[in-house]
């Protein structure tokens, strides 16, 4: 079938003009030419049949209440102008409709429309049509996730009242594509355009520097995997409405961040997956506004500024997957508001900071860094905390019990550190599920609470210095438990107590190379689940007698 649309893809094609309540003045009559459009339309595109089968949810038929004949004003999805009774709306999102909307659609009659909304329907692939650039009231042209393809015409940029202009997301990757031409002249004469989304369009032609002629009156511009390459104009930061830039990846996109001067309305910030470098300047605390900041994978270098700290209103901070150095400013511990801390995969050095008054925080990465000193035990206070991952670092000495009773934890991740204090006993958690220590030096017992964490599916204590003798019952008593991992504790050995079966169990995995077993356990046999058994490297010796 090669690029051929299948029925079953759903293509939405949509045009959306938020209007504020509106009601229909009942001595309006629709414009009979309107009205005849809209029947002719409704003919192209009819209701099919072979499609409704789809959910209701998918899609209701709001065409089959158009009675020929009655005032479409009155039609479902269809809004007049209450003085002129021109067609200025029409919503038939999730309708049902089929066919291609080509350039002698009749839809295209309808020269007032202002807004216009057509998603979830089973449209086909179309060409853009150049006849767009007659409706010339548009002020909203939403054509995300639809079936349209090829170049975006030139005559959008006649359309010199739109507001929001949205074409992201189309089902077949990159098939709408912009000449520099084309958007040259869209950036020069959409001088009102507030809302611009391209997320997947091929811009691979296109020049950011065309972006420093965009309108000040820019209030988002998503420009997300578009192949747009080459260096970005530092002016794009100062657009003086700017609320939300999205520029993620476009790998081969580059540029630095403004010195000063920063578009101060900023919200929200995402240059994930670009190739920008350099340092992040000290100014970039003046936006005050800024809630999201995701940098992730980009080349940024040198230290995280302590005016950072100043970014009160700041829920998610994302710095992972580039070359930063330096310890994290203790000012970071003021942002009451993060719920998400993503550093892992710098060269970030020094101890971690007392998150302790982050009380939202809920996700937190520091894993593969140069971090060293304790664990804070502040830590251990934050009650909606998911995920932690301080994974190869250098820190040391003892992991706080508490960390096992946070109520909302669900996976711990400390492995490869150089922990190495005994774990205390703690009262367990009833959410966690996923528990890795391993590559550390913890030595002592491991506390029995361990297998009392009701939700626990994956614990891995490997290559610690873990010593005693524990019992193969007591470590399945974790309902949920799918493998374990305890090999290379030299000291470690394992008793198995025949009288105990465990056929309830799940385990899929058990691993305890290299410890110090001396003997089978016996009833492991009735573990029906275990797929992988690894006792490798221990002292067994003798016959494994077969099931009884
Ligand atoms: C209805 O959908 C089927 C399946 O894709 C298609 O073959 C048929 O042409 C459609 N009918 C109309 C009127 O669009
Ligand atoms: C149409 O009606 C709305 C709400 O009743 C009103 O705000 C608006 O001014 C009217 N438009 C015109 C052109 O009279
Ligand atoms: C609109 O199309 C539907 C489905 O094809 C049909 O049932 C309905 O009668 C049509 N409405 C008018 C007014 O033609
Ligand atoms: C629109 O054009 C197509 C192909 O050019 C043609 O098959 C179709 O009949 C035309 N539709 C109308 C309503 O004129
Ligand atoms: C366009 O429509 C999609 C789907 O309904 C929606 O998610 C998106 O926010 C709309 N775009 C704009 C700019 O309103
Ligand atoms: C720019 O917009 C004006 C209307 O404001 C229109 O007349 C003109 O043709 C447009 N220019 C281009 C190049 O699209
Ligand atoms: C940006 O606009 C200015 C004047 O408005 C024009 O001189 C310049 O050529 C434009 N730059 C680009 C790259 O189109
Ligand atoms: C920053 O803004 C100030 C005051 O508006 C202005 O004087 C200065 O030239 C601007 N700097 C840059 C680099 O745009
Ligand atoms: C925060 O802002 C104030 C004034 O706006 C400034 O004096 C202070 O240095 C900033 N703090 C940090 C950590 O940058
Ligand atoms: C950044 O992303 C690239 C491509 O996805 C990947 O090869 C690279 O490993 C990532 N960088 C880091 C530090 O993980
Ligand atoms: C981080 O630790 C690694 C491994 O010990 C070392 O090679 C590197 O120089 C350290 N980097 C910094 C910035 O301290
Ligand atoms: C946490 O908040 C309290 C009360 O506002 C304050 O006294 C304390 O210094 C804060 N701790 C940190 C590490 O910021």
């Amino acid at each position: 079938m090669g690029f051929k649309f299948h029925y079953n893809q759903v293509l939405c094609l949509l045009f959306l003009f938020l209007y504020a309540d509106f009601e229909v003045n009942p001595t309006v009559i629709c414009n009979p030419k309107e009205s005849l459009a809209l029947l002719q339309f409704n003919n192209t595109n009819a209701f099919n049949l072979t499609v409704s089968t789809y959910p209701k949810e998918v899609c209701t038929p709001q065409t089959l209440s158009w009675v020929e004949g009655t005032d479409c004003c009155f039609w479902k999805g269809v809004t007049c102008d209450n003085v002129t009774g021109n067609v200025i709306g029409l919503d038939l999102s999730s309708s049902c409709l089929s066919g291609t909307i080509l350039d002698n659609n009749t839809l295209f009659q309808l020269s007032h429309l202002q807004w216009h909304n057509l998603d979830y329907n089973f449209f086909e692939v179309s060409p853009m049509s150049s006849v767009f650039g007659l409706l010339r009231d548009l002020t909203h042209l939403n054509l995300s996730t639809s079936g349209f393809s090829g170049l975006v015409p030139s005559e959008i940029s006649h359309l010199s009242k739109l507001v929001s202009l949205d074409l992201s997301d189309n089902l077949q990757s990159r098939s709408l594509r912009f000449e520099p031409q084309n958007f040259a002249l869209l950036v020069q004469n959409l001088t009102k355009l507030s809302v611009f989304c391209l997320t997947g369009v091929d811009m691979s032609l296109v020049s950011p520097v065309l972006l420093s002629n965009l309108s000040s009156s820019i209030s988002t511009l998503s420009l997300d995997d578009t192949t747009m390459h080459g260096k970005t104009p530092a002016n794009v930061f100062r657009l003086p409405n700017l609320h939300i830039l999205r520029l993620s990846y476009n790998s081969d996109l580059t540029g630095f961040f403004p010195q000063s001067n920063w578009s101060s309305p900023l919200r929200l910030l995402d240059l994930s997956y670009t190739s920008f470098k350099g340092q992040i300047p000290h100014s970039i605390g003046n936006l005050k506004f800024l809630e999201g900041i995701f940098l992730s994978n980009c080349s940024f270098t040198g230290p995280i500024p302590a005016s950072f700290g100043n970014l009160t209103q700041l829920t998610a901070l994302c710095l992972d997957e580039n070359a930063l150095t330096g310890q994290v400013p203790s000012s970071i511990s003021k942002l009451e508001q993060l719920t998400h801390i993503q550093l892992s995969w710098n060269s970030l050095a020094g101890q971690i900071p007392n998150f302790g008054n982050l009380s939202k925080l809920t996700f937190l990465s520091l894993s593969r860094n140069n971090f060293s000193g304790p664990l804070p035990y502040h830590v251990s206070r934050l009650p909606y905390l998911t995920d932690i991952d301080l994974s190869h670092n250098f820190l040391s000495g003892k992991v706080p019990p508490e960390l096992f009773s946070l109520p909302s934890l669900e996976s711990l991740v400390l492995s490869d550190n150089t922990f190495s204090a005994p774990i205390d006993q703690f009262e367990p958690s009833n959410s966690l599920s996923d528990v890795d220590l391993s590559n550390n030096k913890i030595s002592g017992l491991i506390p029995s609470s361990m297998f009392k964490l009701e939700k626990l599916t994956s614990l891995d204590l490997s290559s610690n210095n873990f010593s005693g003798t524990l019992q193969l019952d007591i470590l399945l008593q974790p309902t949920y438990l799918q493998q374990i991992s305890l090999s290379y504790n030299s000291l470690l050995s394992l008793s198995s107590n025949n009288r105990v079966k465990n056929t309830s169990s799940i385990l899929k995995s058990f691993e305890m190379s290299s410890c110090n077993i001396s003997e089978f356990p016996s009833n492991l046999r009735t573990l029906e689940n275990l797929l992988y058994l690894d006792l490798s490297n221990n002292n067994i010796c003798g016959r494994i007698l077969k099931s009884e």
